[in-house]
């Protein structure tokens, strides 16, 4: 049996989930009044301008609506209402790159939110419901201009700084943004790195709905300005008045899209509602980082992903916490740089992805027992499985086996935490993300409904709407229903599929296995294999190619290609240097058109890929061989069963 690792209960003062009794009291609750048990707590979370006249939508399904009829606005749930109890409270500790610090207090980051939503409206004539792209470093003006965006009910849409202009275009033109929010640059391992140049590229073609470009000077490296398109944030805002109304908004009235891989060549827009999502955003808070009044909240993740919007700005700030910040990286200008900054700013939660718990475990295993990490509580982790030597060090030697861990599964299109064990509550079985939180109806089935056996592989579905859930993607509400409700059934009726398996323990533990799509895990970042194969073909040279995800030391997963040429070098020697050249000209590719997280960490040239009779790739195959595993499935039925072989080969050569 595996051992369970109990929560130190004196680590913890006044937590909202005690013990597992009261945990299962409130699954219990949801049970018996599901609708009503979430109108309790919305009624309890959320400071609403006009009350909502119905709970749950169900009549246009899966198109699900919460709380129909009620007004709200985010930036007001987020920062406005602090004002009265918290107003000289840190909101926002920001820590530079160079170790340059600045704090905001909720009344200094309400006066920025409004005089960047004035800024908005007057100057760059942004409405409700208009898009806003925001293509930024880790700032605090990040977290200010999407709060900007959400007081006066403009969309917006962060686009991740590691993407490449192509990448960022093609979700400017998806979304129809009007104004595009970026910064000159910022900096990294202590130089300046550039991104208002990578705006100038996205925008030179096919992004005429865009009308500005609002450059936040950060680095003050030189850029180009186009008169008339861009302006200067810094410039601007000097001009603003730190008063501004805010915009009533239906609990329905999307706040924000935020685009992530599939299993096909496009990114998803995924449409979040105001709401819902804010509400889920907010208890996840509580229930699983157990934030208390006094306490520092540390999420390193990127506000380009769903982590940062989650649980850097909207998460923590509804909640009225402290939240910091992080513009650098954790091995810059050591390995010990995450756990000086733990010291520094006495955090009490900390939450970073296994990638950087395996990096900074490689490169300092020893580091943070230089540093004072007392005040920490709870570790988190996210993104990928995390595996049991990481967790171990995690659990061991940051958290001095005092804190609890919490593995916390969830997804772009959750909104927020789905299964995760409560700090205070939940007996933790290593590398486990152990049960859905209450209002979450997780289930391990067969595409049928049917449950998994213990022990056995399923798929991860959702069976219930929830608040925080995808409302469709953006400007394809058949895709939605495709990507989500197209693969399970239960009870005859559609239900949420997440696209991972997972499995059920003995004791009802839930252990998320992984992708059971095209999708690979890079970092704890999603990838469409299908995305990068369609950057690597833009490549002359390439005839047809496969990518699948190979196991990697640091990133979980790496990306793995196999490339068919359409002209093979002809002598070996040729080959070689050859071949060398054209995998460093196919990665150039890949980092103009997706951006360097989408590098392929290898690559070999076949003849041909494994096909079915019918012209299907045989993904499952070069899976296998990427992972160094024996063939065991029936190869006979392949149009081409010899190539298996062949490709085996030159693996393993
Ligand atoms: O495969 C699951 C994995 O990350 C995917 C979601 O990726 P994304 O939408 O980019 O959001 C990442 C941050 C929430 C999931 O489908 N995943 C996420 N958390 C975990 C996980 N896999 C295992 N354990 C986790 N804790």
């Amino acid at each position: 049996m595996q051992k369970l690792f109990y929560p130190k209960k004196n680590m913890f003062k006044n937590p909202l989930i005690k013990n597992m009794c009261e945990y299962r009291d409130l699954v219990d609750e949801f049970d018996k009044d599901y609708e009503g048990t979430w109108a309790k707590f919305a009624n309890e979370k959320i400071d609403w301008f006009k009350p909502y006249d119905q709970i749950l939508d169900e009549s246009n399904a899966p198109f699900y609506k919460w709380f129909t009829g009620g007004q709200m606005n985010v930036a007001h749930q987020c920062v406005d209402r602090h004002l009265e109890t918290k107003k000289n409270k840190a909101a926002i500790i920001f820590e530079g790159d160079n170790g340059d610090q600045r704090i905001l207090t909720y009344r200094e980051l309400a006066y920025e939110v409004n005089k960047t939503a004035n800024m908005f409206k007057n100057n760059f004539g942004v409405k409700k419901g208009d898009r806003v792209v925001i293509y930024m470093p880790m700032i605090p003006e990040s977290a200010i201009v999407m709060l900007a965006c959400a007081k006066i009910g403009a969309i917006h849409s962060v686009v991740f700084g590691g993407f490449s202009a192509e990448a960022l275009r093609d979700r400017i033109i998806d979304a129809e943004a009007k104004l595009v929010v970026t910064a000159d640059g910022a900096y990294r391992k202590g130089k300046p790195y550039m991104l208002k140049p990578v705006v100038d590229i996205a925008l030179s073609s096919g992004c005429e709905c865009v009308q500005n470009v609002c450059v936040v000077e950060r680095n003050g490296e030189n850029i180009e300005w186009i008169a008339g398109r861009d302006y200067s944030y810094n410039e601007l805002i000097k001009e603003q008045s730190s008063k501004c109304q805010t915009e009533p908004m239906d609990s329905e009235d999307p706040l924000f899209l935020l685009y992530t891989s599939g299993s096909t060549g496009k990114p998803k827009g995924v449409q979040h509602s105001s709401a819902g999502y804010i509400l889920w955003a907010q208890m996840t808070m509580e229930w699983v980082f157990d934030i208390q009044d006094n306490d520092t909240f540390w999420c390193t993740a990127d506000v380009g992903w769903i982590t940062g919007h989650t649980y850097i700005v909207y998460g923590p700030l509804a909640a009225g916490a402290t939240t910091v910040m992080f513009e650098g990286v954790p091995t810059f200008p050591d390995a010990g740089r995450c756990w000086k900054m733990v010291e520094e700013y006495q955090i009490n939660q900390f939450y970073t992805a296994p990638t950087a718990i395996r990096l900074l475990h490689k490169m300092g295993a020893d580091e943070p027992t230089k540093y004072d990490l007392s005040s920490l509580r709870i570790l988190g982790t996210v993104g990928e499985p995390i595996d049991p030597p990481a967790w171990k060090w995690y659990y061991e030697v940051v958290g001095n086996s005092n804190c609890s861990i919490v593995d916390t599964y969830w997804q772009t299109e959750t909104g927020g935490h789905v299964i995760s064990p409560l700090p205070v509550a939940t007996p933790i079985k290593p590398a486990c993300a152990t049960f859905a939180l209450p209002g979450i109806i997780a289930e391990v089935i067969e595409s049928d409904g049917t449950p998994t056996e213990i022990g056995e592989k399923g798929l991860m579905c959702i069976t219930k709407p929830w608040p925080a859930m995808i409302r469709t993607i953006w400007n394809n509400d058949e895709r939605f229903i495709k990507s989500y409700f197209g693969d399970c059934k239960k009870e005859g009726k559609a239900i949420y599929f997440s696209g991972d398996g997972a499995m059920i323990d003995e004791d009802g533990y839930i252990t998320i296995t992984g992708r059971t799509d095209d999708v690979i895990n890079v970092s704890g970042h999603r990838m469409g294999t299908a995305e990068v194969e369609s950057a690597i073909k833009k490549h002359d040279n390439v005839a047809s190619v496969a990518v699948v995800g190979k196991p990697h030391e640091i990133k979980g997963e790496g990306i793995f290609a196999y490339v068919v040429l359409k002209s093979v070098p002809t002598t070996q020697k040729d080959q070689t240097a050859e071949e060398f050249a054209l995998a460093k000209e196919i990665n150039a590719m890949i980092k103009t058109e997706i951006g360097a997280i989408a590098l392929c960490d290898g690559m070999i040239f076949v003849s041909d890929l494994p096909k079915t009779r019918s012209g299907k790739v045989m993904r499952r195959i070069l899976r296998s061989i990427a992972k160094g595993e024996k063939i065991t499935q029936d190869i006979s039925t392949l149009e081409n069963p010899n190539i298996v072989k062949s490709i085996e080969k030159i693996f393993n050569s």
